[in-house]
């Protein structure tokens, strides 16, 4: 890695308006003109939304349940998140130009950001979304250790950070209706993290129906088990710990923290939640996105 201090904890730059880690600014045009191919699978979420869970369960549905070759490799470079460059460790879009195909895509680009080449090859996409609360913290946690972000400073701080879109990727609100708004013209399967929570089984059915599988249902049984949250948690290929901690520090908060619907009602103060439920009716008014903040 180059020198830690030139790359760790600076603060986010824009795109369009959209606050993203520094130099996925910096090398924005390669991002832009990313070459997407027709059979690409994107995995698009929100920052904390169940990306790395979804990742797993479609690597899973593209092996047929066959956990061992799921191991072969950790999740982000079985599924490259594709905007990341990070000078000296990483570079999504080099990793998947040298991938065979069929590619699984991961990114957290708003729906406004992404490359036009998955348009223009009409590629499916799944996009995963959580409810604002349980990512806040989520987030907050994850800002915590993860260094490439900016500290995220107090709780108290954080969550107005949050509601005012300045953290990386921008507003939550924007997110989450923007990709429910183009899912109208585009072959985009809207999931949600607390469906998926509720009933594995039915959630991956529909992924598996959506790419076009028929798995057996002892299959199907077998990638709930494999995607659990406890099997996750110690699988070294899913956990993030292969990951310097110089970069994630998984001492000050693992990576697969909790992974529950509702851990917000342990952050939150009741002041927290009125402010927040105010603005958040003023942020998703006009839409008809329906998020479940328990289950
Ligand atoms: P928490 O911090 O609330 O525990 P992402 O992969 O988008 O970064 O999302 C990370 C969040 O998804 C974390 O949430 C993590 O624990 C949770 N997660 C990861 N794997 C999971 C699984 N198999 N089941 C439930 N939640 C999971």
């Amino acid at each position: 890695m180059e020198n830690d201090e030139s790359v760790l904890r600076r603060k986010l730059e824009m795109v369009c308006g959209v606050p993203l880690f520094w130099s996925i600014v910096e090398e924005w045009a390669q991002v832009e003109s990313f070459q997407a191919r027709p059979d690409d699978l994107l995995i698009s979420t929100y920052p904390k939304s169940g990306t790395t869970w979804f990742s797993e369960i479609v690597d899973m549905i593209y092996n047929n349940g066959d956990a061992e070759k799921c191991k072969r490799d950790a999740i982000y470079v079985r599924v490259p998140f594709m905007e990341l460059i990070i000078p000296g460790i990483s570079n999504g879009v080099a990793q998947l130009a040298k991938m065979p195909s069929p590619r699984l895509v991961k990114t957290h680009l708003p729906v406004q950001l992404l490359p036009d080449s998955f348009w223009e090859n009409n590629c499916k996409m799944i996009y995963v979304a959580r409810n604002a609360k349980d990512v806040a913290v989520s987030f907050y946690h994850f800002d915590l250790m993860n260094k490439l972000h900016p500290d995220p400073g107090t709780w108290e701080q954080y969550i107005e950070k949050y509601m005012a879109g300045r953290v990386a990727y921008g507003s939550w609100y924007d997110h989450v209706k923007g990709w429910w708004e183009k899912r109208k013209d585009h072959p985009i399967l809207y999931l949600f993290y607390e469906d998926m929570k509720e009933d594995p089984k039915r959630e991956i059915r529909k992924v598996m129906h959506f790419l076009g599988k028929d798995l057996k249902e002892e299959v199907l049984d077998r990638i709930v088990y494999h995607t659990s949250f406890e099997m996750m948690k110690e699988n070294p290929t899913t956990n993030y710990k292969m990951i310097p901690k110089d970069v994630m520090d998984q001492s000050i908060s693992p990576f697969m923290r909790k992974g529950i619907a509702g851990d917000w009602k342990n952050h939150f103060t009741v002041a927290q939640n009125e402010t927040f439920n105010e603005d958040y009716e003023r942020k998703m008014a006009g839409t008809n996105l329906q998020f479940r903040t328990e289950i």
